[in-house]
């Protein structure tokens, strides 16, 4: 006998995992097949649901945290033979139009019941949605820009609006994991606003440099960037794991001759690569380099590939830095000719978005992604730039609050 238990079934009970009301999506039909569900909704179509990943997403107060979804179960609780054995599209008590807004769904062997909102399960659906969220062709929200004129309006934003205006922050903050990187103009140009600006959307990720670091000229360099000379693309700290996924570099004061800073979308260039010398891309991808750091009162090294992919083929990340790159020895010939190639593809001027820093502008940067370099620069001017790190989940968060706000 088919388990009717539409009516123990609240709405508020039949939210999915994450929590979610109704965008009118209905079911005309449900029925357990085979141990799954099978879900026919308006239209005709027909949604798949084994067993086990329902049962693993069940959102009622025995299997997840009501407050805030957590899943109050082990895998290993799930038993093992679970099949869905009923199941039934929602008639909610009382509410008439929200019929068909909800499935029940009753499991073997232990008479388990589960309620799902119908849209929650439309979503998670492979029919017809992206199959692999980490697939080769799905940008993850990002837009590539191959050069400057791709990119179109530079994201930036001004300090005071942005501090004062959670709409301009919202804004800003989407910009940022859209392009890459963003200006926050007007900060005052003081020592340590620095870590104000990391704050405003995240963590500082303190390292053995500090919770910033100086970039200006030293009289006894331990570094590159200390010096005036030029920097060709790069990104940072590839010897760390993991990598701080966000740079912020705040000027406080120009040289008087060049210092212009260079962004590089490493992504784009990827995919320029993956499209136009497809054994050079997976030399790159496959192949994992060691990266290495130390001074006195640090010893860093992690072995990745320069390109990171998905499982799905998605590009994840860029690492790259001559400066600490240690390639292997085992089929080097071939790992330094897409080297190379990679190398020139990413130093192409056309590539290259030029932008000179003035005092007060903080450029924020997925450290990831975003590749940056500098043109050398005269040492009259006293050019003086304060940087730190901080991680892209402090900011998906961040601007994910603004939203619920908005
Ligand atoms: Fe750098």
């Amino acid at each position: 006998m088919q388990e009717t238990a539409a009516d123990m079934i609240t709405l508020a009970g039949a939210a999915g995992p994450e929590g979610s009301a109704g965008e009118g999506v209905t079911a005309r039909d449900a029925v357990a097949r085979d141990g799954e569900l099978e879900l026919t909704v308006a239209g005709g179509r027909a949604l798949r649901f084994p067993a086990v990943w329902l049962r693993d997403n069940c959102p009622c107060a025995g299997c997840a945290d009501p407050a805030g979804g957590q899943k109050l179960h082990d895998v290993t609780d799930i038993p093992a033979d679970c099949a869905v054995v009923g199941a039934v599209v929602g008639a909610v008590p009382g509410a008439g139009a929200d019929r068909g807004r909800t499935v029940a769904v009753s499991f073997a062997p232990d008479g388990h019941r589960s309620a799902f909102a119908v849209d929650w399960l439309v979503r998670q659906a492979l029919d017809g949605a992206p199959d692999d969220p980490g697939a080769a062709d799905d940008p993850g929200g990002a837009e590539l820009w191959s050069t400057a004129a791709e990119l179109g309006q530079l994201p930036e934003a001004s300090w005071p609006r942005y501090t004062a205006d959670p709409a301009v922050r919202a804004t800003a903050l989407a910009a940022f994991l859209r392009s890459g990187f963003m200006v926050l103009r007007e900060v005052p140009s003081e020592e340590r606003m620095v870590l104000r600006v990391a704050e405003s959307f995240g963590f500082v990720r303190e390292t053995n440099y500090g919770r910033l670091f100086d970039v200006r000229i030293e009289p006894a360099p331990g570094n590159l960037a200390f010096t005036s000379r030029e920097i060709l693309p790069h990104t940072d700290n590839p010897y760390r794991d993991p990598v701080p996924t966000i740079q912020l570099l705040h000027c406080l004061r120009a040289a008087d001759e060049g210092g212009d800073t260079g962004l590089v979308d490493g992504f784009a260039a990827a995919a320029a690569l993956r499209a136009t010398d497809r054994e050079a891309f997976d030399v790159l991808t496959e192949t994992t380099v060691r990266f290495e750091y130390r001074d006195a009162v640090a010893e860093l090294r992690t072995s990745q590939p320069l390109i990171q992919l998905s499982p799905g083929g998605r590009v994840l990340g860029v690492r790259f830095n001559n400066r600490s790159a240690r390639p292997p020895l085992r089929d080097a010939a071939r790992f330094y000719a897409a080297y190379r190639r990679w190398a020139e593809l990413l130093a192409r001027p056309e590539r290259r978005l030029n932008m000179r820093l003035a005092p007060g502008d903080c450029l924020v940067f997925d450290n990831t992604r975003i590749l940056h370099a500098r043109t050398a620069f005269s040492v009259t001017g006293s050019r003086h730039l304060q940087g730190c790190y901080a991680d892209l989940d402090g900011l998906a968060s961040t601007l994910a609050l603004l939203r619920r706000e908005q």
